[in-house]
């Protein structure tokens, strides 16, 4: 596995916030922490490094970043399992008798797949792919190529939120007509062609986040990995649950999850009175999101969308 260890291919975002967040954990006899984003093991490698106690499970489910993570953790033995697994169905994987204490997430794309001409995430590349999963079905190129007028519409607004996406869909439609689109370099060029910039955005930037969200299935992925984790709460008594967002539209699915929690009674219906605890909580929720420096901006731009949010259930 090659890689320049002067200048690693992914920054983790948000490091020293999420040491913190994770320092209860020291003082736990032997902790599990699920990082549900693995990437390059950035978060992992420094959480492991602080707390010797820690053993981590570790996923993603793009099979070259894991790799990558495997040779990057090497050090720490079997203190950390690997896993390829979409995060929605993470906790299905792990057996009952691993009690976790943290989950993290920190969802989106890496650098690794942003910069890997080859993956098709940025507009550059001759290919159109955007898969995180290289095993599922539905690429950028056939998303682009089959879906309708409304369909493309409806990606490029709700996930690109772009002003003329009707105009765009229609005209990504119009050129399918000549020739399929075959590469991201060709879809930036139609982009930048048919729809003006947006604050002082690139439209193909818009245009792609879409694209890569709908591919990837973004939102309903942490739609279901924040159900399992309301599913499974009352074995993650204790558990900080820290999930970092790059879009504003997971950044309120995550918000509205928490407070959600924070205030839900678990009580059976039938019970005239509520019997489970002060204020019916699971948990308390961080109440305003965890943002970088502006000096960690400066060093790593990609840093600049970054929310933490942070949920941590009652004992
Ligand atoms: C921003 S990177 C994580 C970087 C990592 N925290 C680090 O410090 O090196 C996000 C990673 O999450 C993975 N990922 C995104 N959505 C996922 C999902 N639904 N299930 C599993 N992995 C996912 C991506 O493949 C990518 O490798």
């Amino acid at each position: 596995m090659q890689y320049d260890t002067i200048k690693p291919p992914h920054t983790s975002v948000l490091t020293q916030a999420v040491l913190e967040t994770f320092l209860f954990l020291k003082s736990h006899k032997n902790p599990t922490l699920l990082d549900c984003t693995l990437g390059f093991g950035g978060h992992t490698k420094a959480l492991l490094q602080a707390y010797p106690n820690l053993r981590v499970i570790g996923i993603d489910r793009d099979i070259q970043a894991l790799n990558l993570a495997k040779h990057n953790l090497s050090e720490f033995g079997n203190r950390v399992e690997f896993f390829k697994s979409s995060f929605s169905s993470a906790l299905s994987l792990l057996d009952s008798k691993s009690h976790l204490l943290g989950i993290l997430a920190d969802i989106g794309v890496s650098s690794m797949q942003l910069d890997d001409k080859s993956r098709g995430f940025s507009f550059e590349s001759d290919n159109l792919d955007m898969r995180m999963d290289l095993d599922s079905q539905t690429d950028a190129k056939i998303l682009i190529n089959s879906a309708s007028v409304s369909e493309l519409e409806k990606i490029l607004s709700s996930f690109g939120e772009i002003r003329e996406s009707r105009k765009l869909a229609q005209a990504i439609v119009e050129f399918r007509k000549q020739k399929p689109i075959t590469s991201a370099r060709e879809l930036a060029t139609l982009v930048a062609k048919n729809i003006s910039r947006q604050k002082s955005l690139n439209p193909a930037t818009l245009a792609f986040q879409a694209l890569r969200i709908a591919v990837n299935d973004e939102l309903g992925e942490l739609e279901r990995l924040l159900d399992s984790i309301h599913d499974n709460h009352t074995s993650l008594k204790g558990a900080k649950v820290c999930i970092i967002s790059f879009h504003s539209l997971e950044d309120r699915i995550i918000k509205s999850a928490f407070k959600q929690w924070s205030k839900e009674c678990i009580c059976l219906p039938h019970v005239m009175k509520c019997e489970c605890g002060a204020n019916n909580a699971l948990g308390i929720a961080s109440k305003k999101p965890i943002i970088p420096s502006p000096q960690e901006i400066a060093a790593n731009k990609r840093a600049r969308s970054a929310k933490m949010r942070v949920f941590q259930f009652k004992n």
